[in-house]
């Protein structure tokens, strides 16, 4: 068994190749992912919200966490896992050390992610010195939603466009092997992306990013209310499941998604 790892990764980037990432909760969708090609499944905390019917990914927890996780690798042999570090599983170093040691060890992850920008620089440092690589997440961060006020596009005037830009940079010197850039304009998507070394994966970051994450069900057209405008519903187009997710792929990888109606 060898799944895909961050030196291929970081080559993809060096070579213009478009990581596909999704979002996934379990083995059948694991398996159906991988299948497809992706490269890359987060078990995101967005299961809070798609799986559990709650309002936001606040209430997820470390238990939910490796339980998905656990799921997912089990489905899969080739995928690079990442799994989402809960709302205040990291609040000290080492929480976010205890915590992320049990989403690798029973939850079986390559990788966990955390939201925040360079005030997680050294928490980065403690957990990348422990040898847990780490994907930052810049933009907007759905764990903080109640601080922001809403879901909505950050970095639009040049002052906070900078910060993040800053943030970016801090979070890579810190030893951050990847980025997650949410809700962007796609002209700071693109300067992120050329600053950094690291993959950066943008879900509404313009298609400039290494390459691009949606949320499962979203982009299956399943998850009730509006979807959000950088997001896309691949299932209505194609009809099959398998179809919708290989549409996904090639649609990444050949730069035709997203298309500038999915941009900011
Ligand atoms: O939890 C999640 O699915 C995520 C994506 C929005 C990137 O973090």
């Amino acid at each position: 068994m060898s799944r895909l790892n961050l030196t291929r990764l970081r080559q993809m980037k060096a070579e213009h190749n478009k990581i596909a990432m999704l979002t996934a909760y379990d083995a059948s969708f694991s398996h159906v992912l991988e299948q497809a090609g992706v490269d890359v499944i987060l078990v995101g905390d967005s299961l809070g919200m798609v799986i559990q019917g709650q309002e936001s990914t606040l209430p997820v927890t470390v238990e939910d966490m490796i339980y998905h996780c656990r799921n997912v690798v089990r489905g899969s042999d080739k995928v690079f896992v990442i799994a989402d570090m809960p709302f205040m599983s990291y609040a000290n170093e080492d929480q976010a050390i205890a915590n992320a040691a049990r989403l690798m060890a029973e939850g079986g992850a390559q990788m966990v992610k955390l939201e925040g920008g360079a005030v997680m620089a050294s928490t980065i440092e403690q957990l990348t010195a422990r040898g847990i690589p780490v994907c930052a997440h810049l933009g907007l961060l759905p764990q903080s939603v109640h601080r922001v006020g809403g879901y909505r596009v950050q970095g639009r005037d040049a002052e906070t466009a900078d910060e993040l830009i800053r943030d970016a940079i801090a979070l890579q010197e810190a030893g951050a092997d990847m980025l997650v850039l949410e809700c962007v304009p796609a002209v700071l998507g693109e300067k992120v992306t050329n600053a950094l070394t690291i993959p950066v994966i943008g879900i509404g970051a313009g298609g400039i990013c290494d390459g691009q994450v949606l949320v499962l069900y979203d982009m299956l057209g399943l998850t009730p209310g509006k979807r959000p405008r950088f997001s896309y519903d691949f299932l209505a187009d194609t009809g099959t499941i398998q179809s919708a997710i290989s549409k996904y792929v090639t649609d990444v990888k050949s730069g035709q998604f997203p298309t500038l109606e999915q941009q900011y």
